[in-house]
This record gives C-alpha cells, structure tokens and sequence, in this order.
C-alpha cells in the first residue's frame, strides 16, 4: 500500500511493505538518526514525534502515519548549526557514545514545547523510557535544564 506523510517537513507518498514498522521507513527514507536499539519498545533509541509526540517507531505501523508528519533530529539542527537543545546537550557532556541522544533530544524538546521550567524530578520522569548507557542520566538532566534556560533567554527556534 501507499501511504503519504510529511517527514521533517518533506512531503512523501511511498510504498509500505504490510506490518513495516515506522522505524524501518524512516530510514528508508534517509532519517538515519533514528536508531534501533531494542526493537521490540524498551529503549526509546528509536523515538520520533509522530504528529509532534513522541513515539517509539520500532513497535508503530508506518501505516499509522498515513496523512501525518514524522519529526526527527534531522529537522531540527545541523552539524554546523545545532539547535540550541543540541547545544545544550554538548555543552552538559550528555553526550557520549550517542546512541541514545537522537531520541533524548526529541524527549526533551517534547517536554520543552510543554512546560518552560521542569525541575529535575520532571525531566527524569520525561526522559524515563529512553535508555542511556553510558551518562548515568545527570548530566542529560542538566541538559535539559540549561536549555529551558536559553528557551526562557529567548535562544530557541
Ligand atoms: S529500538 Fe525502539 S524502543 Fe528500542
Ligand atoms: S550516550 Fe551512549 S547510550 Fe547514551
């Protein structure tokens, strides 16, 4: 079947394979920040804003995105131009291996889209379905914060 779908505001009208998961066309479509992890929803590393929540791709239906936008970091910055949110994230040391930052960054600008000032307790809680194995999560936490405070400073797009 065919479905048509907005990614990272790209209109696409593509062909789905029966049970693909969204995951899969992502990628296929060339959003290779969108990574798997566990693939089975446990790890959040393959987190996208499907109609500007945050999913887990590996377990939707790419069909469930039929007449809907899919956002993924690609939209987001560049490697010469970061988004402040990426910026923030680099700046914290919440970065390491990255495997897991793709969907950290979704999370939290998720959460940043919705509450201006979330405390520590709010950001853990925010980011408690995406995995990292390598940070120990304080320094994402950090992140977090020292973006909702360039967001406050009007540092945001
Ligand atoms: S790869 Fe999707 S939750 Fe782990
Ligand atoms: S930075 Fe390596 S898994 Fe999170």
């Amino acid at each position: 079947m065919k479905i048509q779908l907005e990614l990272n505001g790209d209109p696409h009208y593509v062909d789905i394979e029966p049970g693909e998961s969204l995951l899969s066309l992502v990628r296929r479509l060339g959003a290779w920040s969108v990574r798997s992890g566990c693939d089975v929803g446990d790890c959040g590393s393959c987190t996208v804003l499907l109609n500007g929540r945050p999913v887990r791709s590996c377990i939707t239906f790419a069909a469930k995105a039929q007449g809907g936008s899919v956002t993924t970091v690609e939209a987001l910055g560049t490697p010469q131009a970061l988004h402040p949110l990426q910026e923030a994230f680099l700046e914290a040391g919440a970065v390491q291996c990255g495997y897991c930052t793709p969907g950290m960054v979704l999370v939290a600008y998720d959460l940043l889209t919705r509450v201006d000032d979330p405390s520590a307790d709010h950001v853990l809680r925010a980011i408690a379905g995406n995995l990292c194995r390598c940070t120990g999560y304080r320094k994402i936490v950090e992140a977090v914060r020292l973006a909702a405070r360039r967001k406050a400073e009007g540092r945001w797009r």
